[in-house]
């Protein structure tokens, strides 16, 4: 063991009751004394001495990292190990709810009392439901030596639950405890009204505040607000909601700070942090995760595509190398007419286009060369004519779309921007090495709210939304009724990820919380809650619109030809007109000169 006993002091007794009783289920306990300690030990155990070298943050760490997460501290100062702790919370990634620090005082002296009862009031000491101070005290009994038992009251409001309160006290030479109650009582049963402070925004379905009282009597609703009121109410908390409206998700620093929601969670401002948070790597370093609340899929609202402009119908029944290929054919032709003719143009260039748009030819030759060429033009002009006649039948009866943007390759292709107004939808995405994913992060853009709203008419970019799992979207209020009629959704989801609730690292409501999200899973509430949320909240229209939005009716419909299909037929012919009577004004003119002279 640590020391060889010669004897043992009263306090070590007591140590030893208290580690049979209360430490033995541990996996692994870390001992800091300043002086040798004779208790033995059914666990797993380290032993640091912190006068000496190897008491420093990296040792602790590496303990904690081990899973050596109950401590035994017998320190002169022990705000120095509150201190370390602190430290190395931001780096340990194992986590525990319910860590359990057992105080001693280095002697019987009254004044080494203070320094560990001032312990109780740091602010770190709030993040552990589990301190147990024991404290030498004064007895009628001049042989016996009394201790006190002290623990944080931790719950109860603001002022009372930094207070000290004497749980037990143990008699030296009865050996017996005055009260027998249990020395770890924060069980997280009932918090006494306790403050419970809540970071979020405004984000439907999740969280709304400022509700009229007439409709939720509490002025917020949500899914996520439900369970954060149902989680008060079952553990006698008070729910105090600290708004990040600017800063919305926000960031953690590498300094250790943060700003919006995540920020306020690492630095301490708030216990729990919600508004569909993803369970994302970097917060995960920093934070504590619930377990999921909600899954949600991410997808992409895009432009609908629109009938084809009509003028462009006329070109639509050949592909773009049919017409490489006519016109290859057109010049081919024309060469070798002039050739045929014995390298004469006379009126090659008109004879062959009149050819290829079937039009009969008058021309009175015997030369079987020209027959030939004439011949051959003839029947394949014949097959390009009914070709395309067949192909402009159909551009006529059925109407042209623009092509539509269904995947997630569609919306690179078109390198389309999507956006929103947080760098949040990319998070998920940051740390993937698949191309794609990369590339949705390069063409991923923030814009203002105003922006947002402005360019959700201008059809040239994506909005994203995510879809709930009972069929509820949630999308930023920037997109209007008007805007998302003329926008359908994605049919490929870009990635789906878990809403968690993120806490204080080592935070003792944790597990707490993850046990009420099972129980809210296991009855289905979460799923009712959605849709109660969003039938009373949420616009349905815009719902319906989405949700509906690759069945509209106007969609692939049969019409009757109208002014529109041959728009474009005129638009030739007009042009074809203009230029003729140009070039014609412009014969008469240099025939006019030429005469002149
Ligand atoms: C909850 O806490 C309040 C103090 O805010 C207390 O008055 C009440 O009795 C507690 N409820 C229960 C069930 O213990
Ligand atoms: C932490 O870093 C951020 C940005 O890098 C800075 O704005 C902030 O002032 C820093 N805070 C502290 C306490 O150093």
């Amino acid at each position: 063991m640590i020391a060889i006993p010669h004897f043992i002091s009263p306090i070590e007794i007591l140590l030893q009751i208290i580690i049979n009783k209360y430490l033995s289920e541990s996996y692994c306990l870390v001992v800091i004394s300043e002086t040798p300690l004779s208790v033995k030990l059914p666990m797993s155990f380290t032993y640091l001495d912190p006068k000496k070298e190897h008491f420093s943050v990296e040792t602790l760490l590496k303990l904690s990292e081990e899973g050596c997460s109950d401590y035994i501290i017998r320190m002169e100062d022990p705000r120095q190990f509150m201190n370390a702790l602190e430290e190395i919370r931001p780096m340990s990634m194992v986590r525990r709810s319910d860590k359990k620090l057992v105080i001693l005082p280095v002697t019987d002296d009254e004044n080494s009392m203070e320094p560990i009862l001032n312990l109780l009031t740091m602010k770190e000491s709030s993040y552990y439901a589990h301190i147990l101070l024991i404290l030498p005290t004064q007895t009628e009994r001049f042989e016996c030596l009394a201790f006190n038992l002290i623990t944080h009251r931790f719950v109860g409001s603001d002022s009372e639950s930094k207070l000290p309160i004497i749980l037990d006290r143990w008699y030296s030479c009865t050996n017996h405890f005055e009260n027998n109650v249990y020395l770890f009582p924060n069980d997280l049963k009932n918090l006494n009204g306790k403050t419970m402070k809540i970071s979020t925004f405004i984000y439907k379905p999740y969280v709304l505040l400022d509700v009229d009282t007439a409709v939720a009597p509490l002025g917020r609703d949500g899914i996520e607000i439900r369970m954060i009121d149902e989680f008060c109410r079952w553990i006698n908390c008070t729910v105090q909601i600290i708004r990040e409206d600017v800063d919305l998700w926000g960031e953690i620093y590498e300094n250790e700070t943060g700003i919006g929601v995540i920020g306020s969670v690492v630095e301490g401002r708030s216990d729990i942090g919600i508004a569909a948070l993803y369970s994302w790597y970097e917060e995960w370093k920093a934070m504590d995760f619930s377990v999921s609340v909600v899954r949600s899929a991410v997808i992409c609202l895009v432009p609908a595509p629109r009938v084809l402009e009509s003028w462009e119908l006329p070109f639509l029944p050949f592909g773009k190398s049919i017409w490489i290929a006519v016109v290859i054919t057109f010049v081919y032709a024309s060469i070798g007419l002039t050739i045929a003719q014995g390298c004469s143009s006379n009126k090659a260039l008109l004879i062959v286009f009149g050819t290829i748009i079937s039009q009969s030819q008058y021309i009175v030759s015997d030369s079987w060369r020209i027959r030939s060429v004439i011949g051959w033009l003839l029947v394949s002009s014949l097959i390009l004519v009914s070709a395309y006649g067949a192909g402009l039948a159909s551009t006529f009866t059925v109407p042209q779309y623009e092509p539509s943007i269904d995947t997630v390759q569609d919306l690179l292709n078109s390198r389309m921007e999507w956006g929103a107004n947080h760098e949040a939808w990319t998070f998920s995405l940051a740390l993937s090495s698949e191309p794609v994913a990369k590339k949705l992060i390069k063409q991923f853009k923030i814009y203002s709210f105003e922006e947002l709203q402005r360019r959700s008419f201008l059809r040239k970019m994506a909005f994203s939304l995510e879809e709930l799992p009972a069929g509820t979207f949630a999308i930023g209020e920037y997109l209007s009724k008007e805007a998302v009629q003329d926008m359908q959704l994605m049919l490929e989801f870009f990635y789906f990820d878990h809403c968690v609730a993120m806490l204080h690292k080592n935070s003792p409501y944790t597990e707490k919380l993850s046990e009420l999200i099972g129980r809210l899973h296991q009855s289905g509430l979460l799923l009712a809650w959605e849709s109660q949320v969003s039938l009373k909240y949420l616009d349905y229209k815009i719902q319906l619109e989405i949700r509906l939005s690759r069945a509209r009716s106007d969609v692939g419909d049969l019409k009757p030809l109208n002014f529109n299909h041959v728009e474009g037929i005129f638009l030739i012919f007009i042009t074809g007109t203009i230029l003729s009577t140009l070039f014609f004004a412009l014969e008469i003119f240099i025939g006019k000169q030429a005469r002149k002279k």
